[in-house]
């Protein structure tokens, strides 16, 4: 066992606590003897003094595995003066985060409760192949399908789109709408066609960008502005730093996130600018 507070130590001395790269998982793991999962399960109580519990003050943390070797952390986002279900579940922002990063795949997941039915039912759409080993409280991995048996997903609505996929990612340094464009782009939104992105843009004059997340139980779906503010939050900033938003959509779409996300960004960072943009041509698949 390491002491947990050499393990936040390590991950602190990271630009992005919430990113643990492979060459550093492989070195932690053989300087202290223990394996990746081992790992994981060690790095949740770190993971839960990130979580930002705004209104329940209950904190959850993940860690999770990517093919890469990398490891990434993942808590839960609450967001006073809005309806419960903005909030953002710790397995949610791990994942996103993951998937932001470039990861394709998911190997194991560790957590400080078991994963809530909304949980289940999103990871159902990422580990399309049954595979995702889940630890919780350090007890022997499940996998997913032992947790979630009789399964509702992607099939049921004709549809199996890969979730994990690679970003489209801006090949030139482009203006806050281009970014949201792009963002649209790497959208999983098989259920609706109705791509879309958000980018934010903080008082230093970073850049954070988050796709929209479609799940077939819908509900559990996470908007573009969700996924940017994963993004944010992985990088150690405060949601008051942001000054301007953009959300990027699709014309002639069945649906839209503008009204929600431009509320929820007067509640977190009232000083924010927000801008809405239809740069995705209707049809755009
Ligand atoms: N929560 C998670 O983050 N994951 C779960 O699967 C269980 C619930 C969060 C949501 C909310 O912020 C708080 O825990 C209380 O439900
Ligand atoms: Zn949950």
């Amino acid at each position: 066992m390491i002491l947990p507070s050499l393990l936040s130590a390590v991950c602190l001395s990271y630009s992005t606590p919430f990113v643990i790269p492979a060459e550093t998982v492989n070195t932690l793991t053989e300087q202290i003897s223990i394996t990746r999962e081992e790992l994981l399960q060690q790095l949740v109580p770190f993971a839960q003094s990130l979580a930002r519990p705004l209104i329940s003050n209950y904190r959850v943390g993940v860690a999770l595995l990517g093919k890469s070797g990398a490891i990434y952390l993942g808590v839960n986002l609450e967001f006073p003066g809005m309806p419960l279900n903005q909030t953002i579940h710790a397995e949610q922002f791990g994942v996103a985060c993951a998937r932001q990063h470039g990861e394709t795949s998911l190997i194991a997941m560790a957590g400080s409760a078991a994963p809530c039915g909304h949980c289940r039912q999103f990871l159902n759409e990422v580990d399309d192949e049954g595979t995702l080993q889940i630890y919780v409280a350090n007890t022997e991995g499940r996998t997913l399908p032992s947790l979630l048996p009789a399964a509702f997903g992607p099939k049921n609505l004709g549809l199996q789109d890969k979730f994990m996929i690679p970003l489209s990612l801006p090949s030139h340094p482009a203006s806050l709408e281009e970014r949201a464009r792009i963002a649209a782009l790497s959208s999983h939104a098989p259920y609706t066609l109705a791509k879309s992105g958000v980018a934010l843009e903080t008082e230093d004059g970073k850049v954070y960008t988050g796709s929209y997340l479609e799940n077939a139980a819908f509900n559990p779906s996470l908007s573009p502005l969700h996924t940017a503010l994963i993004a944010l939050v992985a990088d150690g900033q405060s949601y008051t730093s942001i000054q301007r938003a953009v959300l990027c959509e699709q014309r002639g779409a069945k649906i839209s996130h503008e009204a929600v996300s431009c509320e929820l960004l007067k509640q977190i960072a009232p000083g924010a600018s927000f801008a809405k943009t239809m740069a995705i041509p209707e049809g755009t698949r």
